[in-house]
């Protein structure tokens, strides 16, 4: 896969090389390239693409990893309700194939889950993605098919971040915009 970015990443940053900011308007095509290298054509299908098209992303919570100033992994979040509780879904999380396994996506999951749980009456973080990456984050599976997506999903798949240790047990409903 060709590399988005012109910088060859042929060292490991230290953790000072990463750093993390808020998207901007100019990144939009920089972040459609990478949406496409990391899922493909059937990107628009699948059903939190659906959700993000219905209820629109957040761009407060949009942010934008990058290794010595380069642009490096993108992460969106939109706002949803599940059964009258408000959360955030977690994605697209993705990250520039020159740039992987040096810890730029697991620090854009910290940062905006963060800042979005710190938000008065965000009760969880919601994605739907692969718990061998997403379990050592905190995040914890969901009760099969107790939570409803527009469109088919792997249940298995439902993984929710949430300070209320309960909640995981008791989510239920269809995902949609808050109210
Ligand atoms: C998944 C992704 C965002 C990880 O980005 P990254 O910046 O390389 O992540 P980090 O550096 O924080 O973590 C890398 C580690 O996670 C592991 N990892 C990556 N994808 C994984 C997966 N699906 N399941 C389990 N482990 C995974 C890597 O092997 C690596 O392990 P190591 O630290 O033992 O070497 C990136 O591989 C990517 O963009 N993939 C394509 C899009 C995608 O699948 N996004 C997630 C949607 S759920």
């Amino acid at each position: 896969m060709t590399a988005l970015s012109p910088l060859a990443a042929e060292t490991i940053p230290t953790p000072d090389a990463l750093s993390i900011r808020p998207e901007l308007p100019e990144d939009d095509g920089w972040i459609e390239a990478l949406h496409e290298i990391s899922f493909g054509p059937g990107r628009f299908a699948r059903a939190a693409y659906r959700v993000r098209e219905r209820i629109g992303v957040d761009p407060s919570l949009s942010h934008i990893a990058e290794v010595k100033g380069e642009r490096a992994a993108s992460v969106r979040m939109t706002p949803i309700a599940i059964g009258g509780v408000k959360g955030y879904m977690l994605g697209p999380l993705m990250t520039d194939p020159a740039y992987r396994k040096q810890g730029a996506g697991r620090a854009l999951v910290r940062h905006v889950c963060d800042l979005a749980l710190a938000r008065d009456g965000i009760a969880f973080v919601l994605l739907v993605g692969d718990f061998a990456y997403y379990g050592p984050l905190g995040f914890e599976k969901t009760v099969l098919r107790a939570i409803r997506f527009p469109g088919p999903v792997d249940p298995e798949r439902v993984l929710v971040l949430a300070p209320d240790a309960g909640l995981k047990d008791v989510l239920a409903g269809n995902v949609g915009p808050w109210v």
